[in-house]
């Protein structure tokens, strides 16, 4: 696997994944989401990982949002598939059958905003900037910011957001339900592995089956959410690790999950 301008990295069931351009703040080209494209083929067929974190090289920048040199040029069409390639690859990042945990340093801006949107989990540091500033470059958010910063904040603040282009502090993120967590810099990473480290002491496919039950059913009617939620929890009760769950419980004793 060869990667540009991303760092995946591994340590027993965690992993790491940078994206590294602190050049431009890590801005999105197209190069970086073919990267991720890549890194996302290696989570999903990786059995032994169970969680992930995403996060951006150094403290400045999360991700500066899409990369704009590249972006200038473009016709209608390129427009089109660029952001095409962007919103499959979140949408992949969004579905992967893991949780994903965005740690947040600095400006999360444009596509920046976006694919953390695209996580499961948000952690930003205090120095973290929020904003959907693509109005103000004469575009609209192209990477699913009109779709998901609505369903995570509101109708009305995600408007007010977007129309204005205006640049959140963490602690206006926290207020709004942008972000789930605001730490010190200095222990931004050490936070999103000890949440980590929280979810994977859990049973991994019913971690995973969590995870399909909340985004399939936030699309659906409630009749039908439940239907789905009913077909995870039974799918549970074919896996070993459901049998060593409530064994444990009523032996009282620590439980050993084998992700099986
Ligand atoms: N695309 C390409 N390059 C970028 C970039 C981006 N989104 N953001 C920053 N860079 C580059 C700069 O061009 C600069 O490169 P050079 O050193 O070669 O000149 C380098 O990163 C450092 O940036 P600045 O010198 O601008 O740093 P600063 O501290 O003065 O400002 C900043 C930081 C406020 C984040 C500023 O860089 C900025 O406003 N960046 C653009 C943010 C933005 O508008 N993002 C949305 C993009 S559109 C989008 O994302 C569309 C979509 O939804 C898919």
């Amino acid at each position: 696997m060869e990667l540009k301008n991303i760092i995946l990295e591994k340590s027993e069931h965690l992993a790491i994944v940078t994206i590294n351009r602190p050049k431009a703040l890590n801005a999105l080209n197209s190069e970086t989401l073919k990267d991720l494209d890549v890194v996302l083929d290696d989570l999903e067929k990786d059995n032994n990982i169970y969680c992930v974190i995403l996060t951006g090289s150094g403290e400045k920048a999360f991700v500066a949002g899409a990369d704009i040199s590249e972006m200038k040029d473009l016709s209608e069409e390129e427009g089109r598939n660029f952001g095409l390639l962007g919103n499959k690859v979140f949408r992949r990042l969004e579905k992967l059958d893991k949780p994903v945990i965005a740690a947040i340093s600095g400006f999360a801006l444009g596509g920046g905003c976006e694919l953390a949107m695209a996580c499961d989990i948000r952690i930003a540091s205090e120095k973290a900037k929020f904003a959907q500033p693509e109005a103000g470059l004469g575009i609209t958010p192209g990477f699913g910011g009109t779709q998901r910063l609505p369903r995570l904040v509101g109708e009305g603040k995600a408007k007010e957001l977007i129309y204005t282009c205006a640049t959140i502090k963490a602690d206006e993120a926290l207020s709004i339900g942008l972000v789930n967590k605001v730490v010190p810099l200095e222990s931004l990473m050490d936070e999103a592995k000890a949440m980590a480290s929280l979810i994977m002491a859990n049973a991994p496919i019913a971690v995973k089956l969590c995870k399909d039950a909340i985004n399939r059913g936030m699309q659906v009617d409630i009749d039908k959410a439940v239907e789905i939620e009913a077909g995870d929890f039974g799918k549970c009760f074919a896996t070993e690790d459901q049998k060593e769950g409530m064994t444990a419980f009523m032996e009282r004793r620590a439980k050993n999950f084998s992700n099986k």
